[in-house]
């Protein structure tokens, strides 16, 4: 159908044209009305509706309006696979539509309860060759998901080489994004016009800009035995390019029944609307985990920062990083400061050669049993690592007996890492994001759970909400974070660079970006820098959200503004709600988050290298009640280059009727905690 329309216009010939434009006429209405069937199914406000349509020739493929216009136009659905082609000769068997109000409420995440009202389609597909393939539809008042179900049957393997979900904007769309094969998708993203000229392939997720000043979200929920998905421009629409197996036209293996992971395209007329989309949390399965009351969320502190600004070695020599001594003196600090667990790298065998770690085997300057003990005592838990160099395969096959071994030592929570950028899985060689890849971290997740331990995973694939059924995997990486400000031949990320995560990486799931660097100079590699002023550091612990937030500088760091590191050691990482006040993408952003179980709010925002100011209404705050601030600001004259330790700060009472006016230097940014009045931090005022 859509093929005919596009002839017209290729037909140009004069002499004929009114000739055939009678009898295209008369194709284009066969077409419409004797073989197209379409099927809908819209959000529960009617405002976005969802139709599936089959072409007169069996082809699949759907089409998305929001407020009356169509924003998707006909968008193909199907597959390639080595048996036989999956993309038309399809007959619609049944269509079965269901409307879905619940809440639910999260183990810890930036919202306590979440709303999950949509309204979904069942269109249950017979192929001519015999193969059943069902397609459900989601749509919710902030976008829609589907995906694809293969139902038990006789064909029960099928080898996929292409998957041909597209994404047929009918407007210009802008997309942020980072090229498909970033390693470890640590890059600067970028924007860049979604056309023919786009050549690059891209990482899922992608956030767009449309024409109309409206927003878009697109990514995948619940990857699960599957590779993840990347996104490129072809035959004029934004396409689906499956990470393949190493070296192979192969993309993924699946047996039925299966089911695919949900396509997800958020869509709303607003920054604030978009960030707080809880669509991707609700694809996912409700928690697998009995007893959740070990997964606790916590700020930590780490033997980290020493390593990356080379001032401490992983491994064992003079200025070893993770000794008995280092690790006390750590969580003594932690205990002083209120932060709940310190992580320690480079504690184990195997660092000399990155290949050989022993992840049960300290080296001899690391007593476990002592520092287990502390732990205990103290009651600042240890954040355990294992760094397996890529070497996925040897890591699962003894996954028991190190989790075992850790559990026994009372570490609840590791830190996993995998610097490879092709990582050697049980089947060999193979890209992370690959399904192989997929296989082994979900393996991690589902072992760490039987031990009560939680997950932090750094070279991770793109997550996709599975928190929401493993609430044990509670932060990944998964970004250019803080550490390339260290050593980063560049010189450090750009001032935009955290203007830009919260709209794009963050909004995939919980960030380890590692904020709270305090000293911004690097005796060791002076040509790197952190390109930020204190207050943007303190912003960070509230525009990234991580269940697991790092404070990741030297204790020593901190003590040198001791009054400015009192927001990090006061700020939660835990919330039961959160707004995005005002931002623009790459530009800044102001969130406000309430306290999870508490009535305290913690406001913070951070610029890039323009200075801005900013207004805050306290709107989100109880009316009637009063309430002590503690801000914490740039300096009239602070910037990012060369005053970035200026700062004030400042303590007043405050209401819901009152608005913040806060300028944010240039690399800025602010942090204010805002408590019920009376109910006064634990700390004196040293201002
Ligand atoms: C890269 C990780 O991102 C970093 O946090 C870690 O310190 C090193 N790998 C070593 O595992």
């Amino acid at each position: 159908m859509i093929n005919s329309a596009k002839y017209i216009y290729l037909q140009p010939q004069n002499a004929i044209i009114m000739k055939k434009y009678l009898f295209l006429s008369i194709v284009i209405c066969i077409t419409f009305f004797s073989c197209t069937s379409s099927v809908d199914v819209s959000s529960p406000d009617g405002s976005i509706i969802v139709s599936f349509e089959e072409s007169n020739d069996g082809g699949i493929g759907y089409k998305v309006q929001k407020d009356g216009k169509e924003i998707v136009s006909f968008s193909t659905l199907g597959f390639i696979t080595e048996e036989l082609p999956l993309q038309n000769g399809f007959d619609i068997k049944n269509v079965s539509k269901k409307k879905h109000q619940s809440s639910w409420e999260t183990v810890w995440g930036e919202e306590r309860i979440i709303k999950d009202n949509h309204n979904a389609m069942v269109v249950k597909l017979k192929h001519k060759s015999g193969i059943l393939m069902n397609i459900e539809f989601r749509v919710f008042d902030d976008g829609f998901a589907f995906r694809y179900i293969f139902p038990k049957q006789e064909q029960d393997k099928l080898t996929i080489t292409d998957e041909l979900t597209s994404y047929h904007f009918t407007q210009q769309a802008q997309a942020w994004s980072i090229p498909w094969r970033t390693e470890y998708y640590e890059g600067l993203w970028s924007k860049r016009v979604l056309n023919e000229q786009t050549t690059d392939t891209l990482c899922s997720p992608i956030t767009i800009e449309f024409e109309d000043g409206s927003y878009g979200f697109v990514h995948e929920a619940a990857l699960t035995d599957y590779p993840a998905q990347n996104l490129y421009v072809g035959n004029g629409a934004l396409s689906t390019y499956l990470t393949p197996w190493l070296n192979s036209e192969v993309k993924a293996y699946i047996s039925t029944p299966f089911k695919t992971p949900w396509r997800m395209v958020v869509l709303t007329n607003s920054l604030p609307e978009l960030v707080a989309s809880r669509i991707m949390l609700n694809l996912n399965e409700p928690c697998a985990i009995d007893d959740t009351s070990w997964i606790k969320p916590t700020k930590f502190m780490g033997i980290w920062w020493g390593m990356h600004i080379k001032t401490m070695t992983w491994e064992q020599g003079k200025t070893h990083g993770a000794t008995t001594t280092n690790m006390e003196r750590y969580m003594r600090f932690a205990k002083e400061h209120g932060i709940g667990a310190v992580l320690a790298e480079g504690w184990n065998k195997g660092w000399e050669d990155w290949v050989h770690f022993e992840f049960t085997t300290p080296y001899d300057d690391w007593d476990m049993d002592y520092l287990s003990h502390l732990s205990e005592t103290l009651g600042v838990q240890i954040v355990g690592h294992n760094e397996t160099g890529g070497n996925a395969a040897d890591y699962e096959a003894d996954l028991d007996s190190i989790y075992r071994y850790h559990a026994k030592n009372g570490i609840h929570v590791i830190k996993t890492g995998y610097v490879a950028p092709i990582i050697r899985t049980k089947d060999g060689l193979q890209w992370n994001k690959g399904q192989s890849g997929v296989r082994h971290y979900r393996k991690v997740i589902e072992t760490a759970a039987k031990y009560h331990i939680a997950i932090d995973n750094h070279e991770p694939v793109m997550p996709t909400g599975l928190q929401r059924t493993y609430p044990n995997l509670m932060s990944q990486e998964g970004v250019r974070g803080q550490e390339w400000n260290a050593w980063s031949a560049d010189g450090g990320s750009p001032c935009e660079h955290v203007t830009v995560l919260p709209y794009t990486r963050i909004l995939a799931g919980p960030v380890d970006y590692t904020p709270g660097v305090f000293h911004f100079e690097n005796p060791v590699i002076p040509t790197t820098r952190v390109h930020s002023t204190l207050m943007n550091q303190l912003g960070l612990f509230v525009c990234f959200y991580s269940p697991l937030q790092m404070v990741c500088d030297l204790p020593e760091h901190y003590m040198e503004h001791a009054d400015a590191f009192r927001f990090i050691e006061d700020v939660p990482c835990d919330w039961e709600r959160s707004i995005l006040v005002d931002g623009k993408i790459g530009d800044f952003c102001v969130f406000a988050r309430q306290q999870r179980g508490a009535e305290d709010w913690y406001v913070g925002g951070i610029t890039d290298e323009g200075a801005r100011d900013v207004a805050v209404p306290l709107t989100m705050l109880e009316k009637g009640k009063t309430y002590d601030m503690t801000l914490y600001r740039d300096a009239e004259d602070a910037d990012w280059q060369s005053r970035p330790y200026e700062y004030v700060i400042e303590h007043k009472q405050v209401c819901s009727a009152d608005t913040l006016h806060i300028r944010m230097a240039s690399g800025g940014g602010f942090a204010a905690e805002i408590k019920i009045a009376g109910c006064s931090n634990s700390h004196s005022d040293s201002n």
